[in-house]
């Protein structure tokens, strides 16, 4: 059974390199970059996560732009990809909507470059999935920015992604810029 997936970038609540709690800016290249990755591997909807209001009006004119007749004319690999994209306040937002539309509420998926207590493997949790029956709870795959997802954030967490890491494991470097890690999850949980 294919689960419906919901990839959610937030830029609430974040870390700062402080460790305090803020909002983080939307990157236009994660916009297009992740929206294509989400696209690939079969994703429904990218969620793009922001409580600040300056922040839709800039992201809705980028989704304008793309939308535009020329541009699907033109652009149509972009522009399909960037139609997934959809705006949100607050991951409440996010969960209402996926429950709207599948009628169940999400597992919430978190992937970080650090390590966190008991998270599960990309095999194991791979496995997870392919075993799901009807009727299973859509996934809603949860990236960070700035300095990663904030730890006021976990109480809404069912699962979490082991680290990735290259060929030194995890004494090596693995902070990924999250268009990179996308890609990477994406690939290792849905790629054939
Ligand atoms: C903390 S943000 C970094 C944002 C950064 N400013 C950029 O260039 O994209 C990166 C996000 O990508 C994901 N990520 C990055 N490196 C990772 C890794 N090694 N393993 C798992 N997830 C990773 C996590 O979702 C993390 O919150």
């Amino acid at each position: 059974v294919q689960v419906p997936v919901y990839v959610v970038l937030l830029h609430y609540p974040i870390q700062n390199r402080r460790g305090d709690i803020v909002a983080t800016s939307v990157t236009n290249l994660d916009i297009h970059d992740i929206s294509r990755t989400a696209c690939t591997y079969g994703a429904k909807r990218l969620f793009m996560v922001t409580p600040i209001e300056d922040q839709h009006r800039l992201v809705n004119r980028v989704l304008e732009h793309w939308s535009s007749e020329g541009a699907q004319k033109w652009h149509r690999d972009r522009s399909e990809a960037i139609s997934l994209v959809q705006l949100a306040h607050s991951f409440d937002e996010v969960k209402a909507e996926i429950e709207k539309e599948t009628g169940t509420c999400p597992e919430v998926v978190l992937t970080d470059a650090r390590s966190l207590p008991k998270s599960v493997s990309y095999r194991e949790y791979r496995k997870e999935l392919e075993e799901r029956q009807e009727g299973s709870p859509p996934l809603a795959l949860v990236l960070g920015t700035g300095w990663g997802v904030a730890s006021e954030f976990y109480p809404e967490v069912d699962r979490i992604l082991d680290p990735i890491y290259g060929p030194t494991g995890e004494k090596g470097y693995n902070h990924l810029s999250v268009r990179a890690a996308a890609a990477a999850i994406m690939d290792r949980l849905f790629g054939q």
